[in-house]
C-alpha cells in the first residue's frame, strides 16, 4: 500500500482490513507491461469481457428458461417473443458464445506468433488450455438447452463417441446421458453443469491464468524479457504501468468489439446458420434424425478430424489428440527464440500450414462428407499434426535472426 493512502478516508479504512490498494497496485497501477503491445494483445481482455457478458446474460436467460424436455423449446420461444428484451438477451448470449471462440482462437494464435507459451510461461498456457477445454464443455452443454433438432442430435452423436472406448464405453455413455438415449435426464444435468458447475471452474481457471501471468510478467511481440533491463528503482525500462495505459487501450478494444458485435446481434444473429443452425428452430424429435448433423463452427475443425479417420476409436483418439497436443506445445517447441519476428522461415511455413489446415478442417467439418472431401480432411489432419511434429524437429537447431536486447 502506498503511504499516501494509508489510513485516509474510506479506502484507508478498507486497506487496514483488506488489501484493496495493495491488489490494485500489484495487478494494475504498478504492474509493468511491455510498452509494445499490439493488436494481438486485445484479445485477453476481450475474452474477460465476454466471460462476464455470458454470465450476466445467462443469469437473465435462466430466469425464464425451463430445463424440461416438454417445456424447454417453448420456453426459448417465449423468451424470444414475450419476455421484455428477451430476444436481445438470447441473441447476446448465442452470439456471445461464437464471439468468445473467435476471440479465444485469436488469443491462442497470438501465443503461437510470439512464443508466449515458452519458458517461463508454460503454466499460463496450460491454464489457458484448461480454460479452452472448459469452454468447449460449456458451449457443448449450452447447445443442448434450446432442445431443437440440432441440440438433440448433436448431443446424441458426440456423447455416443464415448461408446468407442473399449470395455467401459457403453457404461460411460449411459452414465453421461443418464438414460439409454438423450432425454430429459440429460437435459437436466447439462443445465446444472452449464449454469453453475462449469462457469465456476472457468472463473477459477481465469483467475489462476492471470495470477500465473502476473507472476512471470507478460511476453510481447518481440519476445524480449522486459525484466532483464530494469532502472535503478527496479522498474523495467521497456515497461509501462498497466493502469492507466492498457486499461484505456483495452477500453478502446471493447468499444470497437461492441460495434462489430452489435452488427451481428442486430442484423445477422443466425450468421447464415453458422451461429444458430436452422435445424435448431425445429423442436427435438427423437424419432427423426436431421439430414445433415454438424456441430457449431467452433467445433468443426475437431469434428472434421474425427470424420477423416474411418476407424471410430482411432477417429475419437485423433480428435482428442488434436486438443491434447496443444497442451504439450511448450515442450514440443524446443526453440530459444520466442517471436515469429526472429524465427526461421521453416517456422513460418509450418505455422502457415497449421492455419490452412485448421481453417480447411473447419470448413470441411461444417459440410456433408464426400470421398474427395474426406481425402482433403485427411490431408489437413496430417497438416495439423504435421505442425507439431515439424516444430519439434526444426526447433532443436533452428537458425534464427538475432533477437534485440530491448523491445523495438
Ligand atoms: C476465458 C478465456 C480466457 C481469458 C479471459 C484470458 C485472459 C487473458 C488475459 C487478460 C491475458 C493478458 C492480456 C493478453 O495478453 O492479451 C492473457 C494472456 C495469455 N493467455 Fe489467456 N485468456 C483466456 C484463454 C486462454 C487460452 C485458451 C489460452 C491458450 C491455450 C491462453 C493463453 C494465454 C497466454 C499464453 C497469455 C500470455 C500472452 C503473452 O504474455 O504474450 N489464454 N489471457
Amino acid at each position: 500500500m502506498s503511504d499516501k493512502n494509508k489510513g485516509k478516508g474510506l479506502i484507508g479504512w478498507i486497506d487496514e482490513r483488506f488489501p484493496l490498494t495493495k491488489m490494485f497496485e500489484e495487478h494494475l497501477s504498478k504492474y509493468y507491461a511491455p510498452k509494445n503491445f499490439n493488436f494481438w494483445y486485445f484479445f485477453g481482455s476481450l475474452a474477460l469481457f465476454l466471460l462476464v457478458l455470458q454470465i450476466v446474460t445467462g443469469i437473465f436467460l435462466t430466469m425464464h428458461y425451463k430445463p424440461d424436455g416438454d417445456l424447454a423449446f417453448s420456453s426459448v420461444e417465449y423468451i424470444m417473443r414475450d419476455v421484455d428484451w428477451g430476444w436481445l438477451i438470447r441473441y447476446l448470449h448465442s452470439t456471445g458464445a461464437s464471439a468468445f471462440f473467435v476471440v479465444v482462437y485469436l488469443h491462442m494464435f497470438r501465443g503461437l506468433l510470439y512464443g508466449s507459451y515458452q519458458k517461463p510461461r508454460e503454466l499460463v498456457w496450460v491454464f489457458g488450455m484448461f480454460i479452452f477445454l472448459a469452454l468447449m464443455a460449456e458451449a457443448f452443454m449450452g447447445y443442448l438447452l434450446p432442445w431443437g433438432q440440432m441440440s438433440y442430435w448433436g448431443a446424441q452423436v458426440i456423447i455416443s463417441l464415448f461408446g468407442a472406448i473399449p470395455i467401459v464405453g457403453d457404461e460411460l455413455t449411459l452414465w453421461i446421458r443418464g438414460d439409454f438415449v438423450v432425454s430429459d435426464a440429460t437435459l437436466n444435468r447439462f443445465f446444472a453443469l452449464h449454469v453453475i458447475a462449469v462457469p465456476l471452474v472457468l472463473l477459477l481457471l481465469v483467475v489462476m491464468h492471470i495470477i500465473a501471468l502476473h507472476e512471470v510478467g507478460s511476453n510481447n511481440p518481440d519476445g524480449v524479457e522486459i525484466k532483464d533491463n530494469k532502472d535503478e528503482n527496479g522498474i523495467p525500462l521497456d515497461g509501462i504501468p498497466f493502469h492507466p495505459y492498457y486499461t484505456v487501450k483495452d477500453i478502446v478494444g471493447v468499444v470497437v468489439f461492441l460495434i462489430l458485435f452489435s452488427v451481428v446481434v442486430f442484423f445477422m444473429p443466425e450468421m447464415g446458420g453458422y451461429f444458430l443452425e436452422y435445424a435448431n428452430f425445429v423442436p427435438a424429435n427423437p424419432f427423426k434424425t436431421p439430414e445433415h448433423i454438424a456441430p457449431v463452427w467452433y467445433f468443426t475443425p475437431f469434428y472434421a478430424i474425427l470424420r477423416a479417420i474411418p476407424h471410430k476409436l482411432s477417429g475419437v483418439m485423433a480428435m482428442f489428440g488434436a486438443i491434447a497436443v496443444l497442451f504439450l506445445l511448450p515442450w514440443i517447441d524446443r526453440g530459444k527464440v520466442r517471436s515469429i519476428r526472429y524465427r526461421s522461415s521453416a517456422f513460418k511455413w509450418l505455422l502457415t500450414m497449421l492455419i490452412v489446415s485448421f481453417i480447411g478442417l473447419g470448413y470441411l467439418g461444417a459440410i456433408p462428407p464426400t470421398p474427395v472431401r474426406t481425402y482433403l480432411a485427411q490431408l489437413f489432419t496430417a497438416g495439423y499434426f504435421g505442425f507439431f511434429v515439424g516444430l519439434w524437429i526444426i526447433s532443436k537447431n533452428e537458425v534464427t535472426r538475432p533477437v534485440p536486447q530491448r523491445v523495438q
